[in-house]
């Protein structure tokens, strides 16, 4: 795929058809955000491929996130906890990333950048290979139980998402950007 293709048609996705992601294919994704830009080469990505277990237990939390919101009776309560779970494990392969956390805050803001330029070489590179992603940003992903889950220490480490990959099932439409012209200027 042209690169320019690759960019103007990426999507982010986020239903996904039942087909299995070879493990190769995911890796491949990932080894593309390992050369993003970063400054000083402090590399401050982490990449945890979630298991089966781990997904449970993630899914699990968005569970008990959604719930602490709501009044409603436990018939009502199970239901909601139900399709909570299901729609996190209805994403075939989850992977969080982490940002390592230096101390410096000038640094850090460096860091968290560059772990957003592998977010996109990661996902534009799925792209390519067929593959849809969707960043989560979903407050339930930074709870101290996900932290734990995830082994992420957070004096150390900020989880910056999960990304859900897949095969995808609908590929929505592009939302309109505004022109060029609106968001940039020339200056004398
Ligand atoms: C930092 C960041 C966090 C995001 N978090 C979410 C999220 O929590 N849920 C979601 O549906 N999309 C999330 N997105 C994806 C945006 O919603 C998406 O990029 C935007 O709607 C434009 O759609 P497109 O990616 O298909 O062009 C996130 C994107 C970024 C850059």
């Amino acid at each position: 795929m042209n690169l320019f293709d690759a960019i103007h048609t990426r999507r982010t996705i986020k239903e996904f058809t039942a087909q299995p992601v070879p493990d190769d294919l995911l890796m491949q994704a990932l080894e593309a955000g390992r050369w993003a830009q970063n400054h000083r080469m402090t590399e401050p990505w982490r990449f945890l491929i979630l298991g089966p277990q781990s997904r449970q237990a993630i899914a699990a939390i968005n569970g008990d996130a959604l719930l602490e919101k709501t009044r409603a009776d436990a018939e009502t309560q199970a239901k909601m906890r139900a399709d909570a779970e299901a729609k996190i494990l209805s994403k075939p392969r989850i992977v969080a990333v982490t940002c390592c956390l230096c101390g410096d805050k000038e640094v850090e803001q460096e860091d968290y950048a560059a772990v957003a330029c592998a977010v996109q070489n990661i996902q534009l590179a799925a792209w390519g290979l067929g593959l849809g992603m969707q960043w989560s940003s979903s407050g339930f992903i930074t709870r101290p139980a996900t932290y734990q889950l995830l082994g992420v220490d957070p004096a150390r480490e900020m989880i910056v998402g999960l990304l859900y990959f897949g095969y995808p099932a609908v590929v929505p439409a592009p939302k309109p950007r505004k022109p060029l012209a609106e968001v940039s200027r020339t200056l004398p």
